[in-house]
């Protein structure tokens, strides 16, 4: 019996999340699930958007799956999703993006997975006004988190047979910065022959990615870098409503969420597309050793695109949330 700590979250988060519930409950993987509201109500409730006791059970359980929380803008109240990674210590983002059957993009033969560092860079939020009219931001890159994010995807690489290592960098300009990043790549690709590794700009990386994304296995690179590139590549394989993705920390706890967030303008309407967060389901599965309740998934989900009768409307249907979920248990079942 595994138990998975469960943050529905809000917006269209519960109903994702309770789409993904019920696929993971007909494989009959025994799963606890420990639920915990979090987001803008529990923050109007408790004054916090994420209490305490979601952080304790997500380190005990070291599982969590989660729905999208909202952050408000310009309200003083920081975004949920960004104090989950940081509290829990969850440097690498992991995003796989591969062409799914029946889903017609610009591009075939995409297969690729970005791993973006999760802790620093940018994102310290270390900025200040230096004289009126000049700000400073500050891009921290240590060699502590760029050789652990290095390791992590030829760990990651290894471990799904994949062939090729790209690091995605800036080192022509942030010689200092991405020079490092870069050095930490170099150090690590050293201890696994068996992987291919190369070096690609991020400019040239975005080019590529637009007009041969086949080319691409596993890429690797800091945050906002990461940030921007997996979003391209969400698009390349059909959008928001089709992306994992799963958060991991140093010691080994994982959070899986889509890559989408709490679309508030079809909030509450049963008209979100489950697919992102049952296919975070099917990573969940996978790496708790389920592999064959993980194929189960991701092959009813197969099923449902190839068919293409029953689609939400970003997929160009008119299928609700529950109609999608339906179909995708019947076709496991087949
Ligand atoms: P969003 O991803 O929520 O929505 C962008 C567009 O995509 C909207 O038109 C939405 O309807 C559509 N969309 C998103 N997911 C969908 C799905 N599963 N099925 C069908 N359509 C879908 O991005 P937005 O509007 O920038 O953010 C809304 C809120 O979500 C913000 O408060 C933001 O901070 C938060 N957010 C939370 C994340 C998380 O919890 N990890 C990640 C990204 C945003």
């Amino acid at each position: 019996m595994f138990t998975v700590t469960l943050i529905p979250g809000d917006g269209i988060g519960p109903e994702v999340v309770e789409a993904a519930v019920r696929v993971v409950e007909a494989t009959r993987v025994p799963i606890r699930w420990e639920r915990f509201e979090a987001g803008t109500e529990v923050m109007n409730k408790y004054g916090t958007p994420l209490p305490d006791e979601v952080f304790n059970s997500v380190l005990k359980n070291r599982v969590a799956l989660k729905g999208p929380i909202t952050t408000p803008i310009g309200t003083g109240y920081s975004s949920p999703n960004v104090a989950l990674r940081k509290r829990l210590n969850l440097f690498a983002n992991v995003r796989p993006a591969k062409n799914l059957p029946g889903v017609k993009t610009r591009y075939e033969g995409v297969d690729l997975v970005v791993i973006r560092e999760n802790s620093e860079d940018l994102y310290s939020g270390l900025e200040h006004i230096v004289v009126p009219g000049v700000v400073e931001s500050l891009k921290i890159i240590t060699e502590r988190a760029s050789l652990r994010i290095a390791r992590f995807a030829f760990e990651y690489a290894v471990k799904h047979g994949r062939k090729k290592v790209t690091a995605v960098h800036k080192a022509n300009i942030m010689k200092l910065s991405d020079g490092l990043f870069l050095e930490c790549c170099r150090r690590v690709a050293r201890d696994y022959p068996q992987v291919e590794y190369e070096e690609l700009i991020v400019d040239n990386t975005c080019m590529q990615l637009v007009t041969r994304p086949e080319r691409f296995d596993v890429m690797v690179m800091e945050n906002l870098y990461g940030d921007i590139v997996s979003d391209l590549c969400a698009g390349l394989v059909g959008g928001l409503g089709l992306t994992p993705s799963a958060n991991v920390g140093e010691d080994g706890i994982v959070v899986y969420e889509a890559v989408h967030g709490s679309a508030p303008d079809i909030a509450g309407q049963n008209l979100a597309n489950p697919i992102a967060l049952i296919l975070c389901a099917a990573m969940m599965l996978e790496d708790l050793g389920e592999t064959s309740a993980a194929e189960r998934v991701r092959l009813g989900v197969y099923r449902v695109l190839s068919e293409g009768k029953v689609r939400t409307r970003d997929l160009g249907g008119s299928a609700t949330t529950t109609e999608v979920t339906d179909a995708i248990i019947a076709a496991m079942e087949v």
